[in-house]
C-alpha cells in the first residue's frame, strides 16, 4: 500500500500514515484509553458495523519510536434515501497524555484533503461542534437528515467538499460501505 507521510511538531516527531492490520490491537487499545468503549455504542456505530472503512481513508499517527498515538477513519455512506455519496467520520482518537499538540487537528486536516483528493464530496460526523467548527463543520447541512439511533442533533454536523454537495438530501444516513469479508475482521473494529 502506498504511504503518504508528513511531518509536524518540533520535539518529538510525529508522522501521519495509512492504518495497516498489524494497527488494529494498538488502535484498540487507544480507542479503550481515550473514550472508554462508549464509542462502540454510538449510533455512529450502526453505520459502521459489518463494512470496510472507506479505501484509502484510514489514518493513524506514529511518534518516533512508532508507537501509535492517534487513530481516524471514514466510512463511505448514503447521506439519506437516495441521497448523495457522502463519508462519516470517527472514531477520531489522540493518545490522552498528548492531547492539546495539535496532533488530532493535524490528521483531521491530513484525512479531509485525502477524501477530498480521492473525489469525495461530503463528510458528516457526530461530535463536539466546537471542536469541528475549526475544519468547517456545522449542523447547517444536516438539518434535514438522521443517524439510525439516538444522537442529539446540535452534535450532527456536515462539511461539504463540493459546494452544494448535500443539497436536497434528507433522511435516515445509510452504510454503503463494502462488507467486512466474512474471514476477516482485523478492519472490522
Ligand atoms: C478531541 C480530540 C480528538 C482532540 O485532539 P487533540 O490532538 O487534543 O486536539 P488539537 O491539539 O488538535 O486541538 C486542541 C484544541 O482543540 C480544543 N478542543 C479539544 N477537544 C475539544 C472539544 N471536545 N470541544 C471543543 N474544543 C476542543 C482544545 O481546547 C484546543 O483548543 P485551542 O487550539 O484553541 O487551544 C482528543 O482530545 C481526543 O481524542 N478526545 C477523546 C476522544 C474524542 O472525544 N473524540 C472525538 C469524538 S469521536
Amino acid at each position: 500500500m502506498e504511504e503518504r507521510a508528513e511531518e509536524f511538531g518540533q520535539v518529538t516527531r510525529f508522522t501521519i500514515a495509512r492504518e495497516v492490520p498489524m494497527d488494529a490491537a494498538a488502535r484498540e487499545a487507544l480507542l479503550d484509553r481515550a473514550m472508554g468503549r462508549n464509542c462502540k455504542r454510538k449510533s455512529s456505530e450502526k453505520l459502521r458495523r459489518g463494512r470496510m472503512p472507506s479505501e484509502g481513508l484510514s489514518f493513524v499517527v506514529r511518534d518516533d519510536a512508532g508507537t501509535l498515538v492517534a487513530t481516524v477513519r471514514l466510512w463511505d455512506i448514503t447521506a439519506g434515501e437516495d441521497g448523495p455519496k457522502s463519508l462519516l467520520l470517527g472514531p477520531l482518537a489522540v493518545e490522552p497524555s498528548l492531547k492539546g499538540a495539535g496532533i488530532g487537528s493535524a490528521l483531521m486536516r491530513h484525512a479531509i484533503a485525502e477524501a477530498r483528493r480521492l473525489g469525495h464530496k461530503a463528510v458528516l460526523l457526530v461530535g463536539d461542534a466546537p471542536y469541528y467548527a475549526r475544519f468547517g463543520f456545522s449542523a447547517e447541512r444536516t438539518r434535514r437528515l438522521a443517524m439510525p439511533g439516538p444522537y442529539e442533533r446540535e452534535r450532527f454536523l456536515a462539511l461539504e467538499l463540493e459546494d452544494g454537495a448535500l443539497d436536497g438530501a434528507a433522511g435516515v444516513l445509510k452504510a454503503s460501505g463494502r462488507k467486512v469479508p466474512a474471514a476477516s475482521t482485523s478492519l472490522a473494529a
